[in-house]
């Protein structure tokens, strides 16, 4: 019960403001496809609240019955929506695999035999005739080049990029740098604003969007998956929020003229701005929100502020340190002011709100959701790989990752509600123990804490989710998300046994005993697979069948 002890908080800020008027989704298709409106997703003649899962390397595997099992698989949990990469691009042609798109020096050629898009077909066929739909993200933020800088002794890059297959890792398909690079280019951000750049990837984009316009079985289009000013290769000094709201904006459009039976959605890490300038601004209107229920007060939602973090920041430290102050383990983090005590969080929160709330990675999440023709918006929680809380003292560090998101995900809803709109958690994990000599964080290409590599030195082990605590924070990402009113709850990411090995991705199953079947393995692991874990299955099969 203790999640829920939040919500007192949430629901006097929840009351006090005035009428948010929910902004144009556009009219979509016929009742065949997924629609949005503000009281979440609608499909095939019923609302839609779902559970679901990532598996970007899902058209990568080489048989077909490989990927017809991995999704019955899924489907038989309840789960009924699955995130890919519906991109897949490279800078030569390699010798084996799937490939999407050749982008080369400035020129790009789609592949669309069966190595090339026709995998694609396979996976959202089969998706269809498990009742299973696909979020299908267009791009990727992330796309380290391997270092190859170095002279004499290789540098960690190097050797992982010999050690891991391709594919292997959601950041080796392409994605905004393989665009700037093979575009001349130099920054990050000129994938928004290059016209060369934007022409290729409307070129992309339409191929990909016409041949599935359709199917009934395509949730959204995805814009990008953890767009940002940021990324391995330097931002020029001119990328805004406003720079990555407006290619939102763009592409929402695009996409728009050519498809008016799917829904657009960001892929956004979820990012806020509490202060920037918005372009599509929250206001105040005289039209109002329909008629709440006789006797029920019109209840509105404001969105995340400043002040609204600091309070809950603060909050949440003094409770944390009165149950350590009655465990007798109170560690102090505060000052006493005329007797009363302020906690650090607050000092510190005043001056800072932390990049995952302050726009200084570029990305305004609420702004970019108020986009009209953004069908709904996301967010992830990553707590390995960002920061979303200053760290609690009274808390171990694996309290404090779970805290965090579980804060994170309230603000998200929060912002998402302000607008008028769905909100997805399109991705959660946290990294384990067992897991940590295969985690790669999304910004780099080889295995930080593996001893072959050991570049990040792990100073404890401690620091990362036991399988107990990766069980709870999981249940507790789900409840949360499901009390906090989310329209669809994902994790990150399916993992699968038993796959036939000569998919290059596919790495041989040495691991598990008994010995595994000849020339069989498991679907990629970048530290967050659940494949051979039984608990979290489970944990998302209850989930499934307790959102509808
Ligand atoms: C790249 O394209 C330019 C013209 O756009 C051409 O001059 C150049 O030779 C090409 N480079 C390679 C390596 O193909
Ligand atoms: C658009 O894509 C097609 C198919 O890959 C390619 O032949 C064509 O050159 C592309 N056009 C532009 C402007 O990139
Ligand atoms: C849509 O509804 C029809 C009729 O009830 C059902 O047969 C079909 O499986 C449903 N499709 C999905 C994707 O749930
Ligand atoms: C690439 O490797 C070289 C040599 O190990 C190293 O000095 C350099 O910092 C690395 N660059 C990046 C971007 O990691
Ligand atoms: C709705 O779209 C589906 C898929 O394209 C199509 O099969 C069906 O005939 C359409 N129904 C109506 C009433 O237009
Ligand atoms: C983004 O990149 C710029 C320049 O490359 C750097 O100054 C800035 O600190 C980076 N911001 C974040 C949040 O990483
Ligand atoms: C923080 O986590 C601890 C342990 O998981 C939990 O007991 C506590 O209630 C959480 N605090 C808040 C404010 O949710
Ligand atoms: C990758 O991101 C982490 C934060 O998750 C940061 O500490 C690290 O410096 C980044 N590494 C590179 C190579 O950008
Ligand atoms: C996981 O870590 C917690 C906190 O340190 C500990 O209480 C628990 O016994 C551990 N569980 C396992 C299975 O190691
Ligand atoms: C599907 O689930 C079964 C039963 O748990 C398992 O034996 C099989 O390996 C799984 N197949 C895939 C492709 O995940």
């Amino acid at each position: 019960m203790h999640l829920f002890s939040y919500f007192w908080l949430l629901t006097s800020i929840w009351s006090c403001l005035a009428a948010v008027p929910p902004r144009t989704i556009a009219k979509r298709g016929n009742s065949s496809f997924v629609s949005s409106s503000k009281n979440g997703f609608s499909a095939n003649g019923s609302s839609l609240r779902f559970i679901g899962t990532n598996l970007y390397w899902l058209p990568t595997l080489e048989s077909n019955d490989d990927i017809w099992n991995v999704l019955k698989n899924i489907s038989d949990t309840g789960m009924k929506v699955i995130r890919i990469w519906a991109f897949n691009d490279v800078e030569t042609i390699p010798e084996s695999g799937t490939w999407f798109q050749l982008v080369q020096n400035g020129t790009t050629v789609i592949n669309d035999g069966p190595t090339g898009l026709q995998k694609l077909d396979t996976v959202v066929q089969m998706a269809e005739q498990h009742g299973l739909y696909v979020i299908m993200s267009l791009t990727n933020n992330w796309n380290p080049a391997p270092n190859t800088t170095s002279s004499g002794t290789a540098s960690p890059n190097v050797l992982a990029s010999v050690s891991l297959p391709r594919n292997t890792l959601s950041n080796d398909y392409g994605g905004m740098d393989l665009y700037v690079r093979q575009f001349g280019l130099q920054n990050h951000d000129d994938f928004y604003t290059n016209g060369k750049i934007l022409t290729a990837f409307q070129n992309f984009t339409k191929q990909i969007v016409l041949r599935y316009v359709n199917s009934p079985a395509v949730f959204s289009w995805e814009l990008a998956n953890d767009a940002r000013c940021n990324s391995t290769i330097p931002t020029s000094a001119t990328c805004t929020t406003q720079t990555i709201t407006k290619w939102h904006a763009l592409m929402a459009a695009f996409i728009a003229s050519l498809d008016t039976n799917h829904i657009v959605s960001a892929g956004t890490s979820g990012f806020q701005c509490t202060n920037c300038p918005k372009l599509y601004p929250v206001t105040p209107t005289a039209s109002p929100t329909p008629s709440p229920a006789p006797g029920k007060k019109r209840r509105t939602v404001a969105p995340v502020t400043k002040e609204q973090i600091i309070k809950q920041r603060a909050e949440s430290r003094r409770q944390n340190r009165a149950a350590a102050k009655r465990a007798g383990t109170l560690k102090e983090d505060g000052i006493m002011i005329r007797g009363r005590w302020v906690s650090t969080a607050t000092r510190e929160v005043s001056s800072s709100i932390g990049s995952t709330m302050d726009g200084s990675s570029g990305v305004d999440s609420q702004d970019i959701l108020n986009i009209p023709n953004i069908g709904f918006g996301s967010f992830q929680v990553f707590p390995d790989q960002e920061s979303y809380a200053p760290n609690d003292p009274n808390l171990d560090p694996v309290q404090n990752k779970i805290n965090s998101s579980l804060t994170w995900i309230q603000q998200s809803a929060q912002s998402a509600a302000a607008v008028g709109k769905p909100v997805v958690l399109n991705g959660f994990g946290l990294v384990t123990q067992t897991n940590l000599n295969n985690f790669v964080p999304f910004n780099m290409t080889y295995t930080p804490y593996a001893s072959t590599t050991a570049v990040m030195a792990v100073t404890a082990t401690s620091n990362f989710a036991n399988s107990t605590q990766q069980e709870q924070g999981y249940s507790s990402f789900l409840e949360m998300g499901n009390s906090a009113g989310l329209a669809g709850i994902m994790q990150y990411q399916w993992g699968s046994a038993g796959i036939v090995q000569s998919s290059a991705a596919i790495q041989l199953d040495t691991t598990n005993s008994p010995t595994p079947a000849a020339a069989t393995g498991n679907s990629p692991n970048d530290g967050y697979s659940i494949a051979n874990n039984a608990a979290i299955q489970q944990i998302l099969k209850q989930a499934a069948q307790g959102i509808a």
